[in-house]
């Protein structure tokens, strides 16, 4: 097993064995340290299986009072209790990680779990978006909060180097809302291979290959830990729940996520992880539909798209009288569903509207 594959599990594990009762809070891993004191020396068998590897951790480890564990050969880890110190909030010392959170949903996703007391790494294609809103966030709720990472999610090779720098970062994550996303809406009998691939790449194997690199890292801190979950999110939309006039391929790359989130569900519980999705009516405020030069609106008033609209304004007002309860998505709206399953211990494998009436399910 290479280093960066040991640390993955040493992390989560150590973050478990050294956590007190009510989080398993955070821990940052040391490749060199400047001062190599610690509280506890492990060494570690040559060429173990994880489950072999924890096994040893969790016997050299009775002192869970351990702030600072020296694996040899590997490096120090060291608990950050100075950030933990009496947080509070609805996710209080959680780790999370949100795809997609330079702008729009899962950057506003963000905030409002750091807001709520967690640590979370922003990670997207666009790095200098995430990396100014992590330093926002820690300007504003402390340092240590919140870190930007590059996360392309259509690539293994990215999204398992975000994983790591996450173990490295926090220990380990307790959630992960997957919620980077694109559009590229347009008729079946026009829309280019490429689009229709481009889409389906991010939205629905850019899922599948998040889950695959994260899942394993909370399996571990579940083996070591029981009775303490982790949840899977992912940001879907309502048209994963019913099917979008010309644009079939983000309805498609969605209704597939939803196939995904049931399968995880159903092999994930055993290691203690949720999986659900999340159903979102029309974001109106965010930039996908208002952005002024590219958003949905404009998009839409040009292609008259809404036959009589003579503005932006018609075009938004044509949108929300489609909603009973007349108005878009917020992220606020969103966050509600993302705290009731985190917070619903029974409950896995579902996809949740918040469509203000706009899809009710039968
Ligand atoms: N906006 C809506 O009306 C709406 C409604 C329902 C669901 N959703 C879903 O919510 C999620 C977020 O949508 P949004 O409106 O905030 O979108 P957005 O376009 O405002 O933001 C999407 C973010 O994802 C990032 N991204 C794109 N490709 C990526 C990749 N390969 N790897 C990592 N990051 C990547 C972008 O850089 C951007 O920061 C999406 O999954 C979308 O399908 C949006």
């Amino acid at each position: 097993m290479d280093k960066r594959a040991l640390i993955d599990i040493v992390g989560p594990a150590l973050r478990g064995l050294t956590a007190g009762d009510r989080s398993l809070g955070v821990l940052r891993y040391e490749d060199s340290p400047a001062d190599d004191s610690c509280d506890l020396r492990i060494a570690l068998p040559a060429e173990a299986s994880t489950a072999q590897i924890v096994d040893a951790l969790r016997r050299s480890i009775s002192d869970s009072k351990a702030r600072t564990v020296l694996v040899e050969g590997l490096g120090l880890f060291r608990r950050l209790d100075h950030a933990t110190d009496q947080r509070t909030g609805r996710v209080a010392d959680k780790v999370a990680v949100v795809t997609g959170a330079a702008q729009g949903f899962g950057l506003e996703i963000a905030h409002s779990l750091v807001a709520q007391g967690a640590f979370v790494a922003l990670t997207d294609v666009n790095i200098e978006g995430v990396d100014s809103a992590a330093n926002a966030l820690c300007g504003q709720f402390g340092p240590d909060r919140a870190i930007g990472l590059p996360l392309d999610v259509t690539d293994s090779s990215s999204v398992a180097q975000a994983a790591h720098d996450v173990v490295c970062n926090f220990g380990g994550l307790d959630i992960l809302i997957s919620n980077a996303g694109v559009l590229e809406a347009q008729s079946v009998k026009t829309q280019p291979e490429e689009d229709f691939d481009f889409v389906t790449r991010v939205n629905y194997k850019g899922y599948f290959l998040c889950v695959r690199q994260f899942a394993p890292i909370m399996a571990v801190q579940h083996l070591i830990r029981p009775g303490i979950y982790s949840d899977i999110i992912q940001i879907n939309s309502k048209s994963g729940l019913v099917g979008s006039n010309r644009n079939a391929a983000y309805a498609g790359s969605k209704f597939g996520a939803i196939g995904l989130t049931q399968s995880f569900a159903l092999e994930l519980i055993e290691d203690g992880i949720k999986v659900n999705a999340i159903c979102p009516g029309n974001f109106f405020d965010g930039p996908l539909w208002s952005d002024p030069d590219n958003g949905l609106f404009v998009q839409y008033l040009r292609a008259d798209k809404i036959p009589g609209a003579q503005n932006v304004q018609d075009v938004r007002k044509a949108y929300e009288d489609r909603v009973p309860m007349g108005r878009g998505c917020t992220t606020a709206d969103v966050m509600k569903a993302v705290y009731y399953l985190i917070e619903q211990e029974y409950e896995t494998g579902q996809a949740l509207p918040v469509t203000g009436g706009q899809v009710m399910l039968g």
